[in-house]
């Protein structure tokens, strides 16, 4: 691929913020964005939720504080829409409590939507007195609603998606990975192979992994340096499909 990335190789992953990394990018050079953003809740008090024994769970999780994080939803989706290509795609997933925050900064970063998707998880916490959280949000997002990639592989693709959490039991983890199938639908859907995916909130890299197992360029970006050497590792040991 000749894509110049400015300060980063393509087919890398970098340690850092974000938001003094992505500057660095040159514009319009991303074809598909992929990320779960860090949410805007006490994480650390809800670990033991979302893995039993809590062992395996790598520790570090950085959030952002409430009352910064319309900012910071700001801040990173400009940069997003500067490093998108006209034709260029974004995919964002965000729990509800922080979702006001994430339409406003896309609206205000002049993204259409073109599809807000629900993802349908067989996972909840236990509750005494409201509903049990099982959905999450993900916002389908273009620069130019008249051209962007969407390969039709089904005839009616719906907007709900029904799709497990991967339980990696007894093997280290982060607190909040994708399951690797959404991605894959995500990359089968808004991408084609030898295209260039971004994901500037890594965590354990699910996003890199996915772009690399089929065929895709990736860059990605992860603030704690654990989760960013744990990413590495599982890059490492992804093969890869040819690339155009
Ligand atoms: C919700 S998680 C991403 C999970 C990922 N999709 C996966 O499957 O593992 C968000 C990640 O963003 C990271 N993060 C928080 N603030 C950041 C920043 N300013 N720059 C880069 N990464 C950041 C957190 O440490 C966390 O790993």
């Amino acid at each position: 691929m000749k894509q110049n990335l400015g300060l980063f190789d393509i087919d890398a992953i970098y340690p850092g913020n974000a938001l003094k990394l992505m500057p660095g990018i040159p514009d319009g050079v991303i074809n598909l964005i992929v990320t779960d953003p860090p949410f805007a809740i006490d994480f650390k008090a809800q670990r033991e939720n979302y893995n039993r024994t809590g062992s395996h769970v790598m520790e570090g999780y950085q959030e952002i504080p409430e009352a910064h994080y319309r900012k910071f939803t700001r801040r990173w989706m400009t940069e997003a829409a500067r490093v998108l290509a006209p034709e260029g795609s974004m995919y964002v997933f965000s729990g509800w409590n922080r979702l006001k925050d994430i339409l406003e900064g896309l609206d205000s970063s002049g993204f259409t939507t073109i599809n807000h998707l629900i993802w349908k998880y067989q996972f909840g916490v236990f509750t005494k007195k409201k509903y049990v959280t099982s959905h999450y949000h993900i916002l389908f997002v273009v620069k130019n609603p008249a051209c962007y990639t969407f390969n039709k592989i089904d005839h009616y693709p719906e907007d709900v998606w029904v799709i497990n959490r991967e339980y990696w039991k007894g093997k280290k983890k982060t607190p909040t990975k994708l399951p690797s199938e959404i991605i894959k639908k995500i990359l089968m859907y808004s991408s084609n192979p030898g295209d260039l995916i971004f994901d500037p909130f890594l965590g354990s890299g699910t996003v890199a992994v996915g772009a690399k197992t089929e065929g895709r360029h990736f860059l990605g970006f992860e603030i704690v340096p654990e989760y960013f050497t744990f990413a590495n590792e599982r890059l490492s040991g992804t093969f890869t499909k040819n690339r155009p």
